[in-house]
């Protein structure tokens, strides 16, 4: 780690936190935080003329993850982008379409993985990156700057399936038929996101989240092989890199297998959904050291009121002591109001202090 970088962390609380520490004030941002509930993410959007295109487009990414930290000042802001530019950069084009989500020509067998192209990644991570260095900029001292990826199971369910689903029947599919085959899909996803996370890193990121939004639909046996192996080898591979870059994993609905998937990766956070209970939150920070984040429920976001304010309370009340970093178990979804956002931050923050 270079010197200023090192010293411009201490300032910055998440990454505090990410190394263990816990805070009075645990630091908060929320995932998803740019996106369609503010009226300034969806005139830009406009702007750029579609979903990718505001991704691929520097100036206006950098704005829109923006946009969240003047209006709520976040101790952390993510890079705006979307887990499904590595399969577009490795040339499995992805669409949005408006109001059905991302569509992709599904690769069903491992005859189709030679549409995968690692050579052709060059020029659309460059221009995420840019982004990235644009943010840093931009960004105050003080504020942590997240990188991310898709996790390759995740990420391929996606590949396989050529959109989204609620059961990710193909990609499992796939995987019972012809491990070894869909192993090579998995490794060509690690390898790539290494490559795709270093430069993001190296372009000025603090640290980076690996989304996991399907390991749980993954049963016991092939939860161990596609999330847990597959994070561990990416992990390993960008510390060899960026030996001091903490990494957050998010492998959502892991259940009680979150525990080993914490040892066994090393990552030093890590994203807790909706279903976990506070007290399993409270057992995986002290049984693995790692930081835990989460996980207010995205429509008690959107309801607001007391019911909001009693969980903020609780949550904190059960995380004090331990490295906690607020946020939700999952992303705002676009009806939240924009003033429950204000509030919630205002409480984590207030309410924290009282009981210091
Ligand atoms: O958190 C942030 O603010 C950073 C940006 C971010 C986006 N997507 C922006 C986005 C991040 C970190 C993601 C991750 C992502 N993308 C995940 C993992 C996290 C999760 O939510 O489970 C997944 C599974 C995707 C794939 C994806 N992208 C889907 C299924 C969709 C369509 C559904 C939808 O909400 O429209 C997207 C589109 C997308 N990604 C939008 C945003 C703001 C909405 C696009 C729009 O403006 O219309």
């Amino acid at each position: 780690m270079s010197s200023s970088r090192a010293t411009a962390q201490t300032d910055r609380k998440l990454m505090r936190v990410l190394a263990g520490e816990a805070l009075p004030t645990p630091p908060i941002w929320l995932m998803r935080q740019a996106g369609r509930y503010l009226a300034e993410y969806r005139a830009t959007r406009a702007e750029a003329g579609g979903f990718l295109k505001l991704c691929y487009t520097p100036a206006l990414a950098a704005e829109v993850t923006l946009q969240p930290i003047r209006r709520y000042g976040f101790d952390a802001a993510i890079l705006f982008s979307d887990i499904l530019v590595v399969p577009d950069a490795l040339g499995q084009s992805v669409a949005f379409l408006e109001g059905e989500g991302p569509k992709l020509d599904p690769i069903q067998s491992a005859a189709g993985l030679a549409r995968l192209d690692r050579s052709k990644t060059g020029e659309k991570f460059g221009l995420i990156c840019e982004t990235v260095a644009r943010l840093r900029q931009d960004l105050p001292r003080e504020t942590t700057l997240i990188g991310f990826c898709g996790a390759p199971w995740t990420v391929a369910t996606y590949v396989v399936g050529g959109e989204g689903s609620s059961d990710q029947a193909s990609a499992r599919r796939f995987a019972y038929r012809d491990p070894a085959g869909f192993q090579k899909l998995i490794d060509i996803l690690v390898d790539t996101s290494v490559d795709y996370l270093s430069q993001q890193i190296s372009a000025g990121a603090d640290t980076v989240m690996v989304f996991d939004s399907w390991a749980g639909t993954l049963p016991d046996s092939e939860f161990a092989r596609w999330v847990t192996a597959p994070t561990a080898r990416l992990v390993r591979d960008l510390r060899k890199r960026h030996p001091d870059v903490p990494v957050i994993g998010f492998p959502r609905g892991a259940g009680s297998n979150a525990l080993g998937f914490v040892k066994e990766t090393g990552v030093r956070g890590v994203g807790c959904d909706t279903a976990m209970p506070l007290n399993d939150m409270r057992a995986l920070a002290k049984g693995t050291g790692a930081a835990v984040q989460g996980n207010i429920d995205p429509l008690l976001l959107v309801a607001g009121g007391e019911a909001l304010d009693r969980r903020i309370d609780e949550t904190l009340q059960a995380m004090r002591g331990l490295p906690h970093i607020f946020n939700l178990g999952h992303g705002i979804v676009p009806d939240t109001p924009p003033e429950n956002v204000a509030r919630l931050v205002d409480r984590v923050r207030s309410a924290a202090q009282v009981a210091a």
